[in-house]
Formats: C-alpha cells, sequence, structure tokens
C-alpha cells in the first residue's frame, strides 16, 4: 500500500511542487485555507486537497483524522520578512502556534515522520522576526524528536528561484509594467537555488529520517550578488533598475550555518551534495570550521543566474 503524505501549505510553491514529485509513490494531500487556491492546486498537481488552518489545532486534528498520513511535510508558513515586521502577531500564530499544533497533533496520533520546512533567516545571527519565528519551529521539532516514536526533521535552505513574492516573480511583473525593476538591496547577497533542488532535500531528508532524526539537515548552496542577477536579467531582457528603499527587518548577507552552530554542525554527503547536520545540543566530533554565509559560499555564474532566470514557472503555478 502506498505510504499517506499530508503536505501543510501544499497549496504553495514548494507544496504543489513536492506533491507532484511524491504523487507516483505516495498518496498526497495538500492542506491549506484558501478553498480556491486548493483548488487550483488540486487541478495542478492530481493530488487530494484538505481544508487545514495550521493555527487551530482542531482544525490540524481533523486534517490529520481525514488523511491518516504516515509523513507529515510542515511546509505552511507566512513567510514575508516585512510584513512579519509589521505583523507580528499573524506571523507567530501561524509559524509558532502553528507549528506547536502541527507537533502536538502529530505526536497525539503517532504520525512516523514530520519534517519541517525552515530557512536561512533561523540561523544565527537571527535578524528578524520570521527567522525568529522559524529558528523556534526548529527548537520545538528537534526537541520533541525522542519523546515517542514519531521522528521530527527540519530542513533548512535559502532562497527558492520564482518561489511565491520572491525577487524573479516580482521583477517580471515590474519589468513587464514599467520596463524598471526596483530593488532595495543591489548589494545583498542571497543563496538560491531552484525548487526541483528544494524538492530533493526534503526528500532527502524522509529517506534518511532515522539517521537525522531530532536534527536540521541543510546543505551546500551557491550564491549570488542582487546587482549581478539584474545585470544578467537586463542584458538578456533589456530595461533598467533602480533602487528603492529598503524593507524592514532585511539584512545584507543570510547565513545557512551560522558561527555559533559549528561545534554542532557534521558534514555529509547525498547524492555526491555536500550537506550539513545540524544538533542543537550535541557536540560534533567534526564540524566544519566557518560557518556558511551568503558572503563565503561561491558565486552562481552567469551561466548558472540566466539558467535560474529563463525557468519561470508556467502562469497556472503562481
Ligand atoms: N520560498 C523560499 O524561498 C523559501 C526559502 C526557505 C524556506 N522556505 C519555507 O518553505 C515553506 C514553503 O514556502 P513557499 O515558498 O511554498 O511559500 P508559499 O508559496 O507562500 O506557500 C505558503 C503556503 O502556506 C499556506 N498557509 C499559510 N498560512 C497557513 C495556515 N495558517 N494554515 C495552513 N496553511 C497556511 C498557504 O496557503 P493558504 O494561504 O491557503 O493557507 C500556502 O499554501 C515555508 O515554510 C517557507 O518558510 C521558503
Amino acid at each position: 500500500m502506498l505510504k499517506r503524505v499530508l503536505i501543510t501549505g501544499g497549496t504553495g510553491f514548494l507544496g504543489k511542487r513536492l506533491g507532484l514529485a511524491m504523487k507516483g509513490t505516495h498518496e498526497v494531500f495538500l492542506g491549506a485555507r484558501n478553498n480556491k487556491q486548493n483548488q487550483l492546486a488540486q487541478r495542478f498537481t492530481g493530488c487530494q486537497v484538505v481544508p487545514l488552518d495550521v493555527s487551530s489545532v482542531e482544525s490540524v486534528r481533523d486534517a490529520l483524522i481525514e488523511t491518516k498520513p504516515d509523513i507529515v511535510i510542515h511546509a505552511a508558513a507566512t513567510k514575508f520578512v516585512d510584513l512579519a515586521e509589521k505583523f507580528p502577531l499573524e506571523c507567530v500564530d501561524v509559524n509558532v502556534t502553528g507549528s506547536a499544533n502541527v507537533a502536538r497533533a502529530c505526536l497525539d496520533r503517532g504520525i512516523g515522520t514530520v519534517i519541517g520546512i525552515s530557512t536561512d533567516k533561523a540561523a544565527p545571527p537571527v535578524r528578524n522576526t520570521y527567522g525568529m519565528t522559524k529558528a523556534l519551529m526548529e527548537r520545538m521539532f528537534c526537541s520533541l524528536d525522542g519523546k515517542s516514536d514519531t521522528r521530527f526533521v527540519c530542513v533548512r535552505y535559502g532562497n527558492v528561484a520564482w518561489s511565491t513574492g520572491s525577487v524573479l516573480p516580482i521583477w517580471k511583473r515590474m519589468h513587464e509594467e514599467t520596463g524598471v525593476i526596483g530593488t532595495t538591496g543591489p548589494d545583498m547577497r542571497r543563496f538560491f537555488f531552484s525548487v526541483d533542488e528544494a524538492v530533493k532535500l526534503v526528500l532527502t531528508a524522509i529517506d534518511n529520517a532515522d539517521e537525522l532524526r531530532g536534527k536540521v539537515l541543510s546543505r551546500y548552496m551557491k550564491a549570488a550578488l542582487i546587482r549581478d542577477i539584474l545585470e544578467q536579467w537586463i542584458g538578456a531582457k533589456g530595461g533598467s533598475w533602480e533602487q528603492i528603499a529598503g524593507r524592514p527587518g532585511e539584512r545584507d548577507d543570510e547565513f545557512l550555518i551560522g558561527d555559533l552552530e559549528l561545534p554542532y554542525t557534521r558534514e555529509v554527503t547525498y547524492g555526491g551534495i555536500l550537506h550539513y547536520v545540524i544538533s542543537f545540543n550535541e557536540r560534533s566530533e567534526s564540524n566544519p570550521k566557518v560557518g556558511l554565509s551568503s558572503a563565503n559560499t561561491e558565486r552562481l555564474s552567469n551561466e548558472e543566474i540566466l539558467a535560474l532566470i529563463n525557468s519561470p514557472p508556467a502562469a497556472d503555478e503562481l
């Protein structure tokens, strides 16, 4: 019999791609609040959908009763840094209370594996409310592992190219409307990879959940200077760019492994790619000596930047 998977935030950019990737080998349910988006996601992926609001524990319990999953992938989140600064209570309700609700309900029902999706913004030094809420999710999930047979694993990564509300779809709209792209930080550096790589990281966490339980799995990522992406974009598509006012909560560089975490981090290779396993309280014998930040990692080449720019999702996916 196929294993059953519930993806919270299943109608989001990652959730839909996870649904498509897993539906051949699993029975997949996508859970989110907005019923119109639920219907569109069902049509796009061919997966089943279930109404779900993670900020209500009753709603999470109902969704687990309905779907009876073996695996829960917790991707539901409020993820806009500036909105989280302005409306911190909503961010806490969804990302902290919502994650606690998912954890509690999964423990109650003895779910086999729970994967929490985290972000580079959760790595120390944390700069913004969104990052703090995701850091708390990581701590909750990792600390709750071992209390029962439920295996909790988190994955942490940087920007997914073309994801909802990220620079590429925003620039595309600005470029189409005025030919001028406004950017808050041309000198900021950001980690980037494709949504397929994000999906692969989540599947790696599931496949290795026995080894990774109670830990955060991250992986080596390259980064790009925002100015370099803009120049590639304008070189390929024309137009111009201008600097606009910064947004609250932003920082120049991001971290996948913060210096404070180094003693608790070990390196491991999966599928030929360097990954990092972070344990909050267990020291590692063979830890990396330097943290991984968008300042010290390898830069994406112009060809790699162009490949990301030139792979927008279909209109019905956004
Ligand atoms: N995109 C990136 O670059 C990136 C980088 C690192 C980490 N992440 C993390 O990856 C995960 C997926 O991101 P994404 O890019 O797919 O985001 P997204 O496209 O914005 O999707 C977010 C999903 O969460 C759902 N959601 C929000 N609040 C909810 C609630 N209270 N209850 C249930 N569902 C809720 C949304 O649907 P409804 O509004 O219908 O509920 C939507 O399905 C997030 O946890 C994010 O923090 C993303």
